[in-house]
């Protein structure tokens, strides 16, 4: 092995030519990428030049050995300029997104989008579809009859100077570098990563262009990076690479032990949003969208974090926020009829009372499985491509916590298909743990990173 991890192979006449194949050796045997080895991986895989297989192969050894802040740097700016870079200097500087890191349950950009718009927030977001356990918010967005979650360039700036809010999916020329290599990272075992994540998630949020971010950062069993302290590393890591590109940010740590809110599927998650923005949604859903809301206000007009609270709970009280909502889904052609009518969005065929074997509290809901039976059900893909049954889900009729008797319902699996049921069942078996004494509540919002 030659200085910097090289071998022999790559010196011809005393000059390195660059190898894949040696840029995998150099991170396999823990060194650091230089920043031009960085920018050849990544234009070489976005461009087809470099195999999935050589590219699973270096992310694994990111993976295992992980990278030093000038590498993360380099390797996230490499991603945001892999495509275009929405300008949307022309909306001001309230320009304001929020990214979550993703979790079970999690439709907060359904209710903090139309609060901070209500609040003079200009939110141009472009958002993903659901990913392994985890739900997406294009994927609820289309449970909307009607709603369009692609829209032309002028259009979608057009909404925004229009109505404060367009919301739409991820399109191929932003990032798509992060597109690429996140779907090898969902099939390689290479997602819960802190460079993998950071890069992947600031490397969109940068090229979509808004001034002010917020990150809602899951920990806890539904999310990807599963211990605080690691939620912790990857929230400072992701505030970092947004300061250095001039962005107002924030992160937020978030509680994912348990799913947010009752309601885990796509039409069943719309319908509870339109009920939190009613004032009349669950407690610990409301209270994470309240931080994150006020948090993303105190960047927009710099605000403390108690004017920002006043605000939201007002537009929430006065039917400000609903009717934002309502404005947003119409702009999108979507038929909002499901904001006053929690049926409009239909049923599914099949709906399964998953009652308790025994007397007790709730000790504990891993948020994972209750994510993978929801997939099961047909709420999530199996593998990418697969249709999404808008329909299906769970609602959890009791949470972590609370008192359940022998044969009482703590919740409901919906699905179009009965046959599903099963292995639903299986995984709700296993994410469920009653116990006779109450467990201790948990903190919702574990710490803010500004
Ligand atoms: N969300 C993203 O956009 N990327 C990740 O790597 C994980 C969650």
């Amino acid at each position: 092995m030659l200085k910097s991890g090289y071998s022999a192979e790559s010196y011809q006449n005393g000059v390195v030519h660059v190898r894949i194949y040696d840029i995998i050796q150099k991170k396999r045997d823990n060194f650091s990428l230089d920043d031009d080895e960085i920018y050849y991986a990544v234009n070489g895989f976005t461009n087809g030049e470099i195999p999935d297989y050589q590219m699973s192969a270096l992310l694994m050894a990111i993976y295992l050995n992980g990278m030093d802040s000038r590498e993360l740097t380099v390797l996230t700016t490499a991603m945001t300029i892999s495509g275009d870079s929405l300008d949307l200097s022309e909306l001001g500087n309230l320009t304001a997104d929020k990214h979550s890191t993703g979790g079970v349950g999690d439709k907060t950009t359904l209710i903090v989008a139309p609060v901070v718009a209500s609040l003079g927030g200009k939110v141009a977001k472009m958002s993903g579809r659901g990913l392994g356990h985890t739900g997406g918010t294009i994927d609820k967005l289309e449970a909307i009859p009607g709603f369009k979650t692609t829209l032309s360039r002028e259009d979608f700036i057009g909404q925004v100077k229009k109505t404060g809010i367009a919301v739409i999916g991820q399109s191929g020329q932003i990032a798509p570098a992060d597109k690429k290599i996140y779907a090898l990272r969902d099939v390689t075992a290479t997602v819960d990563s802190i460079p993998l994540i950071a890069s992947s998630i600031m490397s969109k949020k940068l090229a979509s262009g808004s001034k002010n971010i917020v990150l809602d950062v899951k920990a806890g069993s539904g999310a990807f990076v599963k211990s605080l302290d690691e939620a912790k590393k990857l929230a400072g890591t992701m505030v970092e690479i947004g300061k250095a590109s001039s962005r107002n940010i924030a992160a937020v740590l978030t509680n994912m032990d348990i799913p947010l809110g009752r309601a885990v599927g796509n039409a069943l998650e719309v319908t509870e949003a339109a009920r939190v923005l009613s004032g009349r949604g669950s407690t610990d859903l409301e209270t994470v969208c309240r931080e994150l809301s006020a948090r993303l206000l105190c960047l927009c007009h710099g605000w403390t974090f108690e004017e920002s609270s006043r605000h939201v709970e007002t537009a929430i009280k006065s039917g400000a926020a609903l009717e934002k909502f309502r404005e947003w889904i119409t702009a999108q052609g979507g038929d909002a009829a499901f904001i006053d009518d929690n049926t409009a969005l239909g049923e599914a065929a099949v709906q399964y009372e998953y009652k308790s074997s025994k007397s007790g509290y709730i000790t504990h809901m891993n948020a994972e499985l209750i994510g993978k039976a929801a997939t099961v059900l047909g709420a999530g893909r199996e593998k990418s491509g697969d249709a999404i049954d808008p329909l299906a889900g769970i609602i959890l009729e009791r949470k972590t916590g609370d008192f359940c008797k022998n044969g009482e319902t703590i919740a409901v699996l919906h699905t179009s298909n009965k046959e599903r049921l099963e292995n639903a069942r299986h995984y709700m078996e296993q994410a469920i743990v009653i116990g006779p004494v109450k467990p201790a509540d948990m903190p919702l919002i574990y710490a803010v990173i500004e």
